[in-house]
């Protein structure tokens, strides 16, 4: 049995009529429309919109959301839980515990093979609030930033809320070389008004990761034009053909205008404690813990005690973390290489895979259909912007077994 690509008016599931309800009455509040412009224009995810559609479907494997099925390692909890026994409930450093500072800065000079001290570094309440104040610390009304696209939809949108514009800069994909940035139509994008480039590499969805080259030129470009680059690194250690991906730290010096934005998330099956950091240049320092102060006012320390072991203790939970999802990338890939219909390129990077279906090029509501139809939950890639309309997103970050049935629905999905 198949379901038409949208539901006729009424006959809907409960939660898309619901929501259409909502949306009504939110368009006649006089309390909404005395908002302000930029927050009411905020747009709605269109991956959660799946998650919100499929969420409790028996026997559903859920690929749609940017996270493994690991759980927290007990020793990162149990530095939590030492830390609120002892009763560290007050409030705290802005920039972050000492303890966790050092322990980054130690982390990446092992990563990166160079001095960074620990005054680079700054806790933040999650990779997107580093994201957040990346933004808010660079541009606002007037400005614009430049954002490669298809890409994870956080960092336009958090732009948008600055009072800024994204400005999409469209990648190539083609079936030979994959998905590939074009610089010069990045540099071109960069007008008067333009303060940043944010990259993403690895790239959420995409899983393109830039070369050294690259980094070199748009850092190159940034240091000749007077912009900041907001460098989203997150899947830096989820990187297929070495230890770690290309990074700007491995071409940039320590006073280039570059903000890193990472978090403990992905790393550290920690999505669901919101704990990231900002590497920046140290004179920044006032300027962030500032934009800290006026935000969250600080991570809660025992978070931060948590964070601290996991950088310091984690090295063999992230190596499993990557090598899972390096075998659920191969399982799928192999999978999905099986049917006629399905187009992808092997993604380099991160932990998804962005495919798509010739015949099924509609995104928008596929997401829907594959949870009726097929029982798993992938996202449509609609809700990543100019370039990813006609692809779907799909986390590989889980046990083999779930990839492998779920490598079975989708194909016996796509021969019917
Ligand atoms: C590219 C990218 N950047 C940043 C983040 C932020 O992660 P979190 O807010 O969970 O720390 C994510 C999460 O999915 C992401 O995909």
């Amino acid at each position: 049995m198949t379901r038409p690509l949208s539901d006729p008016p009424g006959k809907g599931p409960a939660h898309a009529s619901s929501a259409a309800v909502a949306a009504n009455e939110e368009t006649a509040s006089p309390l909404v429309a005395n908002l302000r412009p930029a927050a009411r224009a905020a747009p709605d995810s269109g991956i959660v919109e799946v998650m919100n559609y499929g969420r409790d479907r028996p026997g559903m494997i859920p690929l749609w959301a940017g996270e493994g099925d690991l759980a927290t390692p007990d020793f990162i909890c149990a530095a939590a839980t030492k830390s609120l026994a002892e009763g560290e409930t007050f409030y705290t450093w802005q920039r972050g515990i000492p303890p966790l500072r050092e322990a980054l800065s130690r982390y990446h000079e092992r990563l990166y093979q160079r001095r960074l001290p620990s005054e680079r570094f700054f806790v933040t309440g999650s990779g997107m609030q580093a994201i957040q104040i990346a933004i808010a610390a660079v541009a606002g009304a007037g400005d614009e930033v430049l954002i490669p696209s298809p890409a994870w939809p956080n960092c336009a949108a958090a732009t948008g809320l600055a009072g800024a514009s994204a400005v999409e800069v469209p990648m190539r994909f083609s079936d030979k070389a994959g998905w590939q940035l074009d610089l010069d139509r990045l540099f071109a994008a960069a007008g008067p008004a333009t303060k940043a480039i944010f990259l993403n590499s690895p790239s959420n969805p995409t899983g393109w990761t830039a070369t050294q080259d690259e980094l070199k030129a748009v850092l190159a470009f940034a240091r000749k034009r007077g912009l900041w680059i907001i460098a989203d690194e997150v899947y830096n250690r989820f990187y297929f053909a070495g230890e770690r991906a290309p990074s700007f730290y491995d071409v940039a010096g320590e006073d280039d205008p570059i903000i890193f934005v990472n978090t403990f998330s992905k790393n550290w099956a920690m999505t669901g404690w919101r704990i990231g950091w900002i590497g920046a240049p140290a004179v920044l320092g006032r300027v962030i813990e500032n934009l800290i102060q006026y935000s969250t006012s600080g991570v809660a320390v025992f978070m931060q005690r948590a964070a601290t072991v996991a950088v310091e203790e984690g090295e063999a939970f992230l190596q499993l973390q990557v090598e899972r999802a390096r075998e659920g990338r191969r399982i799928i890939c192999e999978a999905l290489a099986a049917s006629p219909r399905v187009r992808f390129a092997w993604p380099d990077g991160a932990f998804y895979l962005f495919f798509s279906i010739r015949g099924a090029e509609e995104t928008a509501k596929l997401g829907l259909r594959l949870v009726d139809e097929a029982n798993i939950g992938v996202a449509p890639g609609t809700a990543f912007g100019t370039g990813g309309e006609a692809f779907m997103r799909l986390c590989f970050a889980r046990k083999a077994e779930d990839l492998a049935e779920a490598g079975r629905r989708l194909t016996r999905w796509l021969a019917d």
